[in-house]
């Protein structure tokens, strides 16, 4: 088992990854085990899947668990539905000891993690991530949070889980373009951080068939806990996680959430974001064309047509923005992101001609 620390001091934990884990995870969580209700909060698909089994095992291994189902879909992040969990946790008698058990992608982990933060002032909680994306990105770092009718996440804490169990077999269960659309984000850790990586990935993307999903959320997920180690609360380096963010969120608002994987939109942003890096001569053109190619190895679908216009009112109320002043992610050199406030709306709006 690959073991990955989260060097957070009193808040450190350990990612865990191995293929198949899922059946063994009884045995790795005994020592966690301290006669306290466990409650699995998972979606209806995955509990079918996997929920129900894994409920089991913890039973027969002497755990107390249950399960609360939260609904499919971005609407779990919903204040009604996070007032609707904790009261059934209130009514199945939870208490301060008792521990959750995130179940499912982003939308799962960051509402598990939003309410393990504000049960009874903060009870302990661990993500087991089942999608890609989640795996290597938001089942890491404690961002926890629910949405408003006004924008997504704007209700949140930090929060850190006491660990993180991922199955990189339960990949196999999704469909492929889910697949496809994680590996944008694994993708960015090369871009950001680490140009070997990246070109290893190019390679890798060349047979993705055989794409070797363990070894690449390894690597992704020691990226991502350095990071969060140097800057837990997004001061400053955690910032460059959002590379390829900016418009990736937007063109997703702008198709409300329902045309464009996470993904697929993360690796439209990082073009754009490659683009404006070479503009402002922080890229050469030789590893502007490398990141687009890397990029273009992906079968991501095609863009429906958009209004930029409308991409760009999303970018203006971006949480992203601080003091007045868009933080943008470049890449001065490959494996090597910079925050710029000096990004002008021109020069974003000129980049969406790379896209659209
Ligand atoms: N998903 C970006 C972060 O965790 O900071």
């Amino acid at each position: 088992m690959k073991i990955i620390p989260v060097k957070l001091g009193p808040r450190s934990y350990d990612i865990h990854i191995e293929p198949g884990l899922l059946k063994t995870l009884p045995k790795h969580l005994a020592s966690f085990n301290k006669g306290q209700q466990w409650i699995i909060l998972s979606q209806p698909d995955i509990i079918q899947l996997i929920g129900n089994d894994l409920q089991n095992s913890l039973l027969k291994s002497g755990f107390y668990c249950s399960i609360i189902p939260i609904p499919n879909g971005e609407r779990a992040k919903s204040f009604d539905q996070y007032q609707k969990i904790i009261e059934a946790m209130v009514q199945a008698g939870c208490d301060r000891s008792t521990t959750l058990l995130a179940l499912g992608g982003g939308v799962t982990g960051d509402l598990t993690g939003f309410i393990a933060a504000t049960y009874m002032r903060g009870v302990d909680y661990f993500q087991i991530p089942t999608t890609l994306l989640a795996m290597v990105d938001s089942s890491i770092g404690g961002k926890t949070a629910i949405n408003l009718k006004m924008g997504k996440n704007l209700v949140g804490s930090f929060y850190q889980p006491k660990g993180v169990w991922i199955d990189p077999d339960l990949l196999t269960s999704l469909p492929r373009e889910e697949r496809i659309s994680g590996i944008g984000e694994i993708i960015k850790y090369g871009a950001i951080r680490d140009a070997p990586f990246l070109e290893t990935l190019s390679t890798w993307l060349d047979h993705l068939e055989t794409f070797p999903f363990t070894k690449a959320i390894e690597h992704s997920c020691t990226i991502k806990s350095e990071i969060v180690a140097k800057d837990e609360q997004e001061d400053h380096l955690r910032m460059i996680l959002n590379f390829g963010h900016t418009i990736g969120h937007a063109l997703e608002a702008h198709l409300q959430y329902g045309g464009l994987r996470h993904g697929d939109a993360v690796s439209y942003g990082m073009l754009c974001a490659g683009w404006i890096s070479e503009q402002t001569g922080l890229l050469n053109s030789e590893e502007r064309q490398f990141l687009e190619d890397t990029i273009s190895k992906l079968p991501s679908p095609s863009l429906p047509d958009i209004d930029p216009n409308g991409v760009l009112q999303h970018i203006s109320s971006d949480k992203k923005y601080r003091d007045g002043h868009l933080n943008y992610v470049l890449l001065s050199g490959l494996g090597n992101a910079v925050i710029s406030n000096q990004i002008s709306m021109a020069l974003i709006a000129e980049s969406l001609k790379v896209i659209l």
